[in-house]
């Protein structure tokens, strides 16, 4: 087998604030896996997500372990951003390079050795994809929009980083349609691990870490039992979706079920 080929990643529990160690055995995650965490606001979430993007080897506040196809992973994911398998989104994403998006891709696809001219085009045809006001190629990275940037980076991560497992930090308030995105990313063989408070998200996946007082709580798998549960919220949720387009298109909202 390659080295580098990823068949799974197994988080192995750290301890809480208190020092206790956490409620869990071990947490297996393969690529195609979609995963949710969820719990209060200094629960300990974007620790995690951290954890899992340095491989964390008892040397995190979190004393968790992450493996890679069950051992330590390889100096060079942590040390080569190349080789790097792991790409992190986060609501902060701010790109700082004064280049524009099309040249911010070729730099990348350059660095990555990529082959292919058109890719650099594919990225930015995906990121808009995701994003409601459409990414020009010459627009510079410093005037995209939060939304535009993030697509950008969800794109980038898809397409050039070519990262088998993709973090993203509560990205639905960022004004990307994320049905598509979690969508594209699971046809992409990706596994995907969010952040949210989104009901839809967290329900799109097949498991829910709960985290508390810096620890993982439990792990939920609902299944089928939320199924119907979730089939109503899509609808609803789709119906607060195009209230927000309306609203965004500067419309008056007489009803909230127009015609
Ligand atoms: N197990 C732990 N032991 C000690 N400190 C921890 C632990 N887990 C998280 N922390 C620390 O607690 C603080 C809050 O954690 P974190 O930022 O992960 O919360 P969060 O759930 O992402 O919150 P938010 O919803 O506000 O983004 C951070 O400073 C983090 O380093
Ligand atoms: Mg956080």
């Amino acid at each position: 087998m390659d080295p580098l080929t990823i068949e799974d990643i197994t988080i192995l529990p750290g301890r809480n604030r208190k020092g206790m160690t956490e409620n869990f055995s071990s947490l297996t995650i393969c690529p195609g896996d979609t995963i949710s965490i969820v719990g209060p606001t200094g629960s300990g979430k974007s620790a995690l997500i951290n954890d899992i993007e340095i491989f964390a080897h008892r040397d995190t506040v979190t004393g968790r372990t992450v493996l890679v196809n069950g051992e330590p992973a390889p100096e060079e994911f942590v040390r080569d951003p190349a080789k790097k398998p792991v790409a992190l989104i986060t609501q902060n994403t701010k790109c700082l390079a004064d280049m524009t998006a099309g040249d911010f891709l070729k730099m990348h696809v350059r660095s990555r050795k990529i082959e292919d001219e058109k890719i650099v085009e594919r990225t930015i045809a995906l990121a808009n994809e995701f994003t409601g006001e459409k990414i020009l190629p010459e627009v510079r990275m410093t005037s995209l929009s939060g939304g535009q940037t993030r697509s950008l980076m969800v794109a980038d991560a898809i397409m050039i980083s070519n990262a088998p497992i993709i973090l993203l930090d509560e990205i639905e308030n960022a004004g990307i349609f994320k049905e598509k995105v979690i969508e594209c990313l699971k046809t992409h063989h990706k596994a995907l691990i969010f952040v949210t408070h989104d009901p839809v998200v967290s329900l799109l996946s097949a498991k829910r870490i709960v985290m508390k007082n810096g620890a993982v709580e439990r792990i939920l798998e609902p299944g089928e039992e939320e199924r119907d549960a979730l089939a109503e919220i899509i609808r609803m949720d789709r119906t607060l979706c195009r209230l927000r387009e309306l609203i965004r298109a500067g419309e008056i909202i007489r009803s909230v079920n127009p015609a």
